[in-house]
């Protein structure tokens, strides 16, 4: 069965030049929370002078009916981040580190290695407090300010998170340059370590790949996928970082490939709706 992470409310709202009122991201988490979607990424518990656009995510938490079944996830950079997460109730944290060095110091001023060393306690401390750990990894493929990244690095930093009990790791292709063939040798060799049941895909689209990606993934074993419905996205410290696969088409895809998806993609296009009649793209 496939498990989608709808990452709009997270991913697509820190990439909006002006900022999305509250109310309207309540409406739209609640639309999504109805549609079959397993989990939904709320927002993110980083510093508001960094992304001022999801300041508001501690009211958004507050506000949102929450659906039983439906995981509420939020992006955590550090203790600081998860005791603020805690305090609204949040069902699981999201850590974010990247494969190359420079697009870590741009987005979080941090080195990897010092991204991990911060990472360790907030990790005990969440799983003390039984919540599940995602880590994602940024620059998997590509960074926009060092280029191609090696597979090898990738799988690194992938081992150093798997060692501090992170549960599950997100790989993103954060400015969308990813080839399905690139996505098959990274897979290969992540999957030559770790199990496909730990591994997310988070593919942006730049070039149109984005669905060919997700396919090429799923022949590979992996069955959890992030994807923003509408296509919003981006990184705003990762220049030219477009939107992300559409979830839209990651339910219609993998569904005409054979694949077992329980999401209504009539409730996701309700959804979108909202969006869309304030010109968000
Ligand atoms: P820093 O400036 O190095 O932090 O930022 P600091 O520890 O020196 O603290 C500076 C100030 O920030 C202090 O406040 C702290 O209290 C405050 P002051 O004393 O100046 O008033 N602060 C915080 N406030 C609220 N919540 C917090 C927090 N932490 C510190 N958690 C930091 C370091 C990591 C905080 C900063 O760089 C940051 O917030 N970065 C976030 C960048 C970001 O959100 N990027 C987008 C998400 S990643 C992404 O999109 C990629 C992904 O989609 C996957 C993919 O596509 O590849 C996930
Ligand atoms: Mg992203």
């Amino acid at each position: 069965m496939i498990r989608i992470v709808e990452v709009g409310p997270r991913d697509g709202f820190q990439n909006q030049e002006r900022v999305i009122p509250t109310s309207v991201k309540v409406d739209f988490i609640n639309a999504l929370s109805d549609s079959g979607l397993q989990e939904i990424e709320v927002s993110s518990f980083v510093s508001p002078k960094w992304v001022p656009q999801l300041s508001d995510a501690v009211e958004v938490f507050v506000k949102i009916k929450r659906v039983p079944g439906v995981t509420y996830s939020a992006l955590v950079p550090n203790m600081h981040g998860f005791e603020r997460a805690m305090a609204v109730d949040v069902d699981k944290i999201a850590l974010f580190t990247g494969a190359s060095e420079s697009f870590n110091q741009h987005n979080i001023n941090a080195s990897i290695a010092e991204s991990i060393t911060r990472f360790s306690p907030v990790v005990r401390e969440a799983h003390a407090c039984g919540l599940p750990v995602r880590g994602y990894i940024s620059t998997a493929f590509w960074c926009p300010y060092e280029g191609q990244v090696k597979p090898s690095q990738t799988l690194d930093v992938a081992k150093r998170l798997v060692d501090i009990g992170v549960d599950e790791l997100s790989i993103g292709d954060t400015v969308g340059q990813a080839t399905p063939s690139d996505t098959q040798s990274l897979l290969e060799t992540l999957l030559a370590k770790i199990p496909p049941s730990k591994l997310a895909m988070h593919f942006h689209d730049t070039y149109g790949n984005g669905m060919q990606n997700v396919l090429a993934s799923w022949k590979l074993g992996i069955e959890t996928f992030d994807s923003t419905v509408g296509g919003t996205g981006g990184c705003p410290y990762a220049p030219g970082a477009p939107g992300n696969v559409r979830t839209e088409d990651v339910v219609k895809g993998l569904r005409e490939a054979g694949a077992e998806v329980s999401v209504d993609i009539g409730k996701l296009s309700k959804a979108w709706k909202i969006l869309e009649v304030l010109g968000v793209t």
